[in-house]
């Protein structure tokens, strides 16, 4: 037993809620697809450190169908860039089946990379080469995102191709409208291909991680897209991966999704977590019964929801104060008086825009009527991405253009080297190892020449 087991705790408890749910039917369009037992039920969820927490038939093998689409759309974004993708295959909700003849009026390209004729342009798209086969970059795209070497079911892949005349025709059909960019037998041969990719629960988690991840697979920390075509991989998914339920998902869910018709599910919350389910029966959309339920459950229980703010208020600013409150405060009524005159912010955590807006608040805020020096105390700071630097500095030369002396206290050196702020050098403010010694040098300065 450990203390995390309360997390996989939390997944049991949806195994048993829904593990009785008989609802809905499996696939048998494709033929192979009703060997499988409809009594399997898998979850899996994957944090952004990389923990790993299963419950049920998480390690039961099965293929990825529709699941494998938003993952070759990463690749075919990663190999040709947005624009170009999306010259071939758009990014509108169809509103349609997975099935449908979901094609642009005038330019017959397909609605998204979600449906089954955005998903064969998707695959089509992938470079075919002597030398690397779209295929072989296929499953090794796939491979990377969930960690380890993934192969081909080869059943699955014979049941598809011998009654896959539906997806055939959808093919021929885009390339008489002229946006299909490669052969239509081969394309839809390779796209069956990928579809009887075989994965876990377990792999669909860590799958779901790497898109949440911003690309990098968290458990193997390797980068498999990079965070452009992540977030662009999320944002379709979040708007097209179920179908035509995906509206109503993201009112109720509200977590970028995909479904596949052998019973796989994924579902990611950005920067938070990867989640997957496994069971066989499928609703009217072609999506698993108990992993729909199961994960609108999950993301009620745990406030998933993505429009919900994730951000706790005040999370960023520990301190706003002025220096002759500190416990350090000399006793002196002199160097006290000096001290009263002195702003303290503190800042913790990892800073991104939304918590640098409340940094650079504090500091106007910090000392008495909102004037003098200020220390800017950033010891507790994890981490800056490139956005919260460069606003950070550009807030710090606004107020020295103010007349407002700031010393930063950053013996990590979180702040960088003096940012470019609108084209000109940023101020190099005074950085400190301590809080005192920022403080000591505040107050001297207000005490002017001894
Ligand atoms: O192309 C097909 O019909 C299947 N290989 C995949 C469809 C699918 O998974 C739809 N998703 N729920």
């Amino acid at each position: 037993m450990s203390a995390a087991e309360a997390v996989t705790d939390a997944l049991r408890d949806l195994h048993r809620r829904f593990v009785d749910v008989r609802e809905g039917e499996r696939a048998d369009y494709i033929p192979e697809l009703t060997r499988s037992d409809t009594r399997d039920f898998g979850l899996a969820l994957v944090s952004m450190d990389g923990h790993r927490y299963s419950a049920g038939a998480a390690r039961t093998p099965f293929t990825l169908q529709s699941v494998s689409k938003p993952f070759v759309y990463a690749l075919a974004l990663s190999s040709l860039g947005l624009d170009e993708v999306d010259r071939w295959v758009g990014a509108e909700p169809s509103g349609e089946a997975y099935n449908a003849i979901s094609l642009e009026r005038r330019t017959g390209r397909p609605a998204n990379a979600m449906v089954n004729a955005g998903a064969i342009v998707a695959t089509a798209l992938v470079p075919d080469t002597p030398e690397v086969p779209a295929f072989t970059r296929i499953l090794t795209t796939l491979s990377r995102f969930a960690g380890r070497g993934l192969d081909v079911d080869e059943d699955v892949y014979a049941s598809e191709a011998a009654t896959g005349d539906r997806n055939r025709a959808l093919a021929y059909l885009i390339r008489s409208t002229g946006v299909l960019p490669a052969d239509p037998v081969a394309a839809v041969d390779t796209y069956f291909r990928q579809c009887a990719v075989r994965v876990t629960a377990v792999d669909l988690a860590v799958m779901a991680a790497t898109l949440a991840h911003g690309g990098v697979n968290p458990v193997s920390g390797e980068t498999v897209v990079t965070a452009d075509v992540a977030a662009q991989v999320l944002a379709v998914m979040a708007t097209c991966g179920m179908y035509n339920a995906s509206g109503e998902w993201l009112l109720r869910v509200g977590l970028p999704a995909k479904s596949g018709v052998s019973g796989g599910l994924i579902a990611a919350g950005p920067a938070r977590f990867g989640l997957a389910t496994y069971s066989p029966l499928l609703d009217a959309t072609g999506t698993s019964v108990r992993g729909r339920d199961a994960i609108s459950a999950l993301s009620e229980r745990l406030g998933l929801h993505l429009m919900r703010n994730p951000a706790l208020p005040g999370s960023t600013v520990t301190l706003a104060t002025t220096a002759d409150v500190l416990p350090s405060a000399p006793a002196d009524r002199e160097a006290r008086a000096l001290r009263e005159r002195v702003g303290v912010v503190a800042a913790q955590g990892a800073l991104d825009f939304t918590a640098v807006e409340r940094v650079l608040f504090a500091l106007d805020e910090a000392g008495p009527e909102r004037a003098g020096p200020v220390v800017l105390d950033l010891r507790e700071v994890t981490g800056a991405d490139g956005v919260a630097l460069a606003l950070l500095h550009a807030g710090l030369a606004r107020l020295a253009r103010e007349g407002r002396r700031a010393a930063v206290v950053d013996p990590a050196g979180r702040l960088g080297p003096p940012a470019l702020v609108r084209g000109r050098t940023g101020q190099d403010l005074p950085r400190y190892g301590s809080r005192e010694e920022a403080v000591e040098h505040c107050a001297r300065d207000l005490a002017g020449p001894a």
